[in-house]
């Protein structure tokens, strides 16, 4: 099987990054390869990067079983940004369980960075990824370039989860300047985990 050292996958509720990365995960620990996984989430819903590791409802009606995982609490409403599948308020257990261990690094990206790194894929490719998998593109491209200023080779994974055409509209906005970025202060995030359940 050919060596992977970075693999990078959008993180909505992480099954998509689960399914690209995690058959790698067992190999490398055993092998002690030093594989790097990289959950890209949006900033406008920063559940890996900002969220609590705790207790919570999987779903805004609170009729689910408390799960614990990295949330902004379920009555977190994200602001309105294309990468539609890339807004729930939580994260899987395990990919969660695998952050808070260290197994998984997230990193967050405002939606105007990551339509810039699809478009430079999409000339490049002549393929045009959906918004939320601009993330994965964005993820990978970064990382190129850290490889690139270390002078360092490296072979990246990513996933390309979805292609773009039914979301042409998001590339019309991105071209008109109309997409806006949104980063959660410190307040904002407390006040949208004030609501956490008692456990
Ligand atoms: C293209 C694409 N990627 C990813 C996701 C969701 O990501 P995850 O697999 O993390 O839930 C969606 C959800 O609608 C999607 O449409």
């Amino acid at each position: 099987m050919c060596r992977l050292d970075i693999i990078a996958g959008c993180t909505g509720g992480g099954s998509n990054f689960s399914g690209i990365a995690l058959p790698f995960l067992g190999d490398s620990i055993i092998n002690n390869d030093k594989l790097i996984l990289k959950a890209i989430e949006p900033s406008a819903c920063p559940s890996l990067t900002k969220g609590k590791y705790a207790y919570d409802f999987g779903d805004t009606g609170q009729m689910t079983p408390l799960t614990k995982m990295h949330t902004l609490g379920s009555q977190f409403v994200p602001s309105g940004f294309h990468a539609g599948g890339l807004r729930y308020h939580g994260m899987a257990p395990l990919v969660s369980h695998l952050v808070n261990e260290g197994f998984i690094i997230p990193e967050a990206y405002n939606q105007t960075d990551i339509f810039k790194a699809g478009l430079l894929f999409a000339r490049a490719e002549g393929i045009i990824p959906a918004p939320e998998a601009n993330h994965a593109v964005k993820g990978a491209i970064e990382s190129a370039l850290d490889c690139k200023l270390k002078g360092e080779k490296k072979t990246i994974l990513f996933n390309l989860c979805g292609h773009g055409y039914f979301d042409m509209q998001a590339y019309i906005d991105y071209f008109d300047n109309k997409l806006f970025d949104h980063e959660y202060s410190d307040n904002e995030i407390a006040m949208a985990l004030s609501g956490l359940p008692a456990v």
